[in-house]
């Protein structure tokens, strides 16, 4: 890690550490090179990433992969980031008694928590172009409520001065088995590639 991730990340752990509003179970910062013309962001890391100290590669990483390597792009070669560095955990105890853990959506208070060493990130990283995935970061970067009404599109950030590409968080790939959704899915990842060719 050279001294701009480790500065990225001494942040994140500060926040992280003195967050004690709700249960969270561990953190990462973000992955890939500084400065990249691509940057990535995702909702907020599960058990897999805080196991592996990298944003998406667990099953929505996976998923994920897959459709940037269909555009001729590698994990390498781009940012990957989250709008919340934690994972949000719910604790849930059983009849028994027994405590199991979930992850929840984070909550926007959450989101705020890290919206500075977000912003430092994206000055630092310099990207042509945001890709958010899911609603989450699209609130962060777009007026849009519902990355339905969005996905696939190119649209500029005036305050950040940033292209902006929402897509669907790749784990709704998961809930939505259907070919129909797939091929929608694919067909916002080609659209990504030809908006790169123009950035
Ligand atoms: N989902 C996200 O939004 N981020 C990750 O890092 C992993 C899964």
């Amino acid at each position: 890690m050279n001294d701009t991730e480790e500065m990225l990340r001494e942040k994140i752990k500060e926040i992280c550490d003195n967050y004690k509003d709700s249960p969270v179970g561990g953190y990462i910062s973000g992955d890939g090179p500084i400065p990249c013309d691509i940057l990535f962001v995702g909702e907020a890391p599960g058990k897999t990433e805080i196991e592996k100290g990298k944003p998406f590669v667990g099953m929505a990483g996976r998923t994920f992969e897959k459709y940037l390597n269909l555009i001729n792009l590698e994990r390498k070669m781009v940012r990957i980031t989250n709008s919340c560095f934690f994972r949000p955990i719910k604790i849930n105890e059983g009849k028994n008694g027994r405590k199991t853990v979930s992850n929840r959506t984070p909550k926007i208070s959450e989101i705020k928590l890290f919206k500075d060493v977000l912003n430092e990130e994206i000055q630092l990283v310099h990207p042509k172009i945001i890709i958010t995935l899911g609603n989450t970061p699209l609130k962060i970067f777009t007026e849009f409520s519902s990355i339905g009404e969005c996905h696939g599109n190119i649209y500029f950030n005036e305050q950040l001065k940033k292209y902006i590409f929402p897509m669907y968080h790749p784990s709704a790939l998961t809930y939505n088995r259907n070919s129909n959704f797939e091929s929608n899915y694919k067909n916002d990842w080609l659209k990504l590639k030809d908006a790169l060719k123009n950035l």
